[in-house]
């Protein structure tokens, strides 16, 4: 068995329940792990992951192995590792190194664990593998082929290190494909986000004041979601293009020191930092509960809360309440990290499906071209496109396809309108 670090392997039998379970939601990763056990595309290879682990990165792990790759995993969040996976992933051979609850201290040596297998090829979920290689890890940009990025604040980061010349290799931005943000952020946040709340919560959502902080794909769900549970919805945005979207979509929109005065709940999701903040607090009614399903734990200023409250005690798992001086209370859940991964158990496995396949197919794509540029890269269409259908396949739905004459007509520029 290879070096493996996880909280109790015991829990392994559990975790394997757990990811066939997942498995049986993801046939399009299947389907691509069939054939990566046929043709071994990544004979030889050493994948480097930084992800949430989850089953559901349980089965992306196993198609990579399939396709012949050795991969070393450790999570992407302190506080997002499902144990018993971690546990049945290192029982099947994966170096893998995370436990939930992890100090900051054990998150980056979980990653330079990673890092010392010199992988040829990165994923990451947040960049935190890219940005320690570029760091204090120079050294593995020796074997570093290309890499891979999952979420939006990744992308992010990585296109401003593009643009300052500091990107010593190719990325390409999985979060940036269609079959990627339009499902997962959307349908997946929109829906596990809810969930996590409930979990840590169980309160009930009809007629509560529902503020989501960002009106972007993950925002967009969300509020879809909660309004769907009877929530009334309030947003708020910096971006007038959103903004107004939100309004033609039908919620109210007003800024957050409004909002703040009236919301029931808020949820941050904007990958900016410092969104709720004193001023907003010190104005929030008696029991709100603040979340944060954006990238980190910086959304809600953690610090601003600690200064006003005059004590803080846990109620539940990922339930923190906080007493202000005059006596309201306000409840902080998940340590204002993921309320989706901390609380609940991050997106259903039928949209990871789709973002894993990207994940799949794009790591075959930067090991069939080793000459790409130390650029961040657009998922190539073939690659989003094929994601699609097989996923309507697996969904069992047909569609229609162009006739010659349509296909004639659609790239012409002759015929006129009449
Ligand atoms: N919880 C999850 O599982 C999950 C999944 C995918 C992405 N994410 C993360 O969620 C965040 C949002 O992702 P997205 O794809 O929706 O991004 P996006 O860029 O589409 O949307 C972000 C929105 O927030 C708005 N915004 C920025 N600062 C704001 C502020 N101070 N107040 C109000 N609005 C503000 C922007 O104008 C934008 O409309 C990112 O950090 C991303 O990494 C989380």
């Amino acid at each position: 068995m290879s070096d493996f670090k996880v909280k109790d392997l015991s829990l392994a039998g559990e975790g394997r329940l757990l990811v066939e379970w997942a498995s049986r939601h993801m046939p399009v990763l299947h389907r691509i792990a069939e054939r990566f056990e046929r043709e071994k595309p990544l004979n030889g290879l050493t994948v480097g992951a930084c992800l949430h682990v989850t089953k559901e990165t349980a089965v992306l792990v196993e198609a990579l192995t399939a396709g012949g790759a050795e991969v070393a995993l450790c999570g992407s969040n302190p506080l997002s590792t499902q144990d018993e996976v971690a546990a049945a992933l290192a029982e099947s051979g994966v170096s893998v190194f995370a436990w939930r609850g992890e100090t900051t201290e054990e998150y980056y040596w979980c990653v330079n664990k990673v890092i010392d297998y010199a992988p040829a090829i990165t994923l990451d979920d947040g960049a935190d593998l890219v940005s320690t290689i570029h760091g204090s890890r120079g050294g593995a940009l020796e074997t570093v082929k290309g890499g891979t990025e999952e979420t939006t604040t990744g992308v992010i980061r990585l296109r401003a290190m593009e643009k300052d010349g500091a990107l010593k290799y190719p990325i390409i931005a999985v979060n940036d494909a269609y079959t990627k943000y339009l499902f997962d952020n959307r349908y997946g946040t929109g829906q596990s986000s809810i969930d996590g709340i409930l979990r840590a919560t169980n309160v009930l959502l009809a007629g509560k004041r529902f503020v989501v902080c960002g009106y972007g794909w993950c925002g967009r769900g969300l509020a879809l979601r909660a309004r769907g549970m009877g929530a009334n919805v309030i947003v708020t945005e910096v971006s007038p293009l959103r903004a107004l979207e939100a309004v033609m979509d039908g919620f109210q929109v007003m800024p957050l020191r409004k909002a703040a005065e009236v919301g029931d709940i808020f949820v941050t999701v904007t990958g900016n930092i410092r969104v709720i903040r004193k001023e907003h607090m010190l104005k929030m009614k008696d029991n709100v509960i603040i979340a944060n399903t954006g990238h980190f734990n910086v959304e809600v200023s953690i610090p601003d809360l600690e200064e006003i409250a005059s004590s803080k005690r846990t109620i539940r798992p990922n339930l923190e309440e906080y007493a202000l001086n005059d006596g309201r209370k306000v409840f902080l859940l998940a340590e204002g990290r993921l309320v989706n991964l901390a609380s609940a158990e991050g997106h259903p496995s039928e949209v990871m499906d789709m973002s894993f396949s990207n994940q799949a197919l794009c790591v075959e794509h930067i090991a069939k071209n080793p000459k790409m540029k130390p650029r961040v890269y657009s998922v190539p269409r073939e690659i989003d496109e094929l994601v699609a259908r097989l996923k309507l396949d697996g969904m069992g739905i047909e569609i229609d396809e162009m006739t010659e004459e349509q296909k004639g007509y659609i790239t012409s520029w002759k015929a006129g309108t009449i």
